[in-house]
């Protein structure tokens, strides 16, 4: 079940049984118009992939579009899917593409992702989010909240209320709604879901241990959250815009079937790698 593919997604995708695959993620080149290189290891090993479009960006979200419907094709009718873009194109994309393939109301999810390293203009505010598009193909959905839970900032002014503990030794905090008085108590014991802003996962710096020499590379406590979110163990993942590995290996510790597919022969060299040490078993890459 678990594959890495060669070659360009559109072509792969086409090849693949129509409602098999429980979720996607896909992280394409983000029409940044510029080329992402990496010199990695003592060989001086060319780590690279391009973003730049000639025809602009009418091109740009043509190639993405027939390659999304494609992905909503495989995608199981209670499949859901992420697409990691930033402000260069997230509003095109949003509206020429997922509404359009999916439908507007199967947005669940327009994720804020902040983050805080980087370059950083003087001209403008830093530009610190990317966007996660999180749109279901039907009416249901997997959402498993207990396993996304964060800890309540108790200590936050927008919590407010009274703290206290309940007849059964609870620590509760009340927090009462203005305008109709109702008090609703939560439960300091027990995680909350976050919200659609998420600023506890930093992006991958350059001396943090999980960075592979992969340009672009996204952190896998970020993969980590959608994975397990949006999928049970045993489910198929695919990421059809692979680049550094970092969705199948998240998914493979996890327990999920995976499929990665790049048309860089690079990325995926670097991907088996990382889940052969990852994991000393490793299932035989079937390459097109
Ligand atoms: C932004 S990177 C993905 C980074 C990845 N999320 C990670 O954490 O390492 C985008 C990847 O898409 C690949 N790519 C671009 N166009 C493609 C296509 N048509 N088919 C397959 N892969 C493609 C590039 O080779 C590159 O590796």
């Amino acid at each position: 079940m678990n594959k890495l593919l060669l070659g360009d997604n559109l072509e792969i995708l086409k090849t693949f049984n129509a409602d098999s695959v429980d979720l996607i993620y896909l992280d394409p080149p983000f029409f940044s118009n510029r080329n992402y290189e990496v010199i990695w290891g003592d060989a001086g090993e060319i780590r690279s992939f391009q973003d730049r479009w000639v025809g602009g960006i009418d091109h740009y979200i043509a190639w993405l579009k027939e390659r999304v419907a494609e992905m909503h094709r495989v995608l199981k009718s209670t499949g859901s899917i992420f697409l990691h873009c930033d402000w260069h194109a997230d509003a095109y994309i949003r509206v020429f593409i997922l509404d359009k393939i999916f439908g507007a109301n199967r947005l669940l999810n327009a994720i804020d992702w902040c983050y805080n390293v980087g370059g950083k203009s003087k001209k403008h505010f830093a530009r610190k989010k990317d966007t996660l598009f999180w749109y279901s193909k039907g009416p249901e959905w997997t959402f498993n909240a207990k396993e996304i839970g964060v800890k309540r900032d108790t200590g936050s002014k927008s919590m407010g209320g009274k703290i206290g503990v309940d007849e059964n030794g609870r620590p509760y905090q009340d927090k009462m709604v203005k305008k109709t008085g109702q008090i609703y108590r939560y439960f300091l014991d027990e995680n909350k879901i976050p919200e659609d802003w998420w600023i506890d996962i930093n992006s991958i710096q350059s001396g943090s241990k999980e960075r592979i020499g992969y340009p672009t590379q996204k952190p896998e406590a970020l993969l980590e959250r959608i994975i397990l979110c949006a999928s049970n163990e045993g489910d198929t993942v695919l990421d059809p815009f692979l680049g550094g590995g970092t969705t199948v290996a998240v998914a493979d510790r996890l327990k999920r079937n995976w499929i990665g597919i790049d048309q860089s022969v690079q990325a995926i060299k670097v991907s088996e790698l990382r889940l052969q040490k990852q994991r000393d078993l490793f299932t035989t890459p079937f390459v097109v």
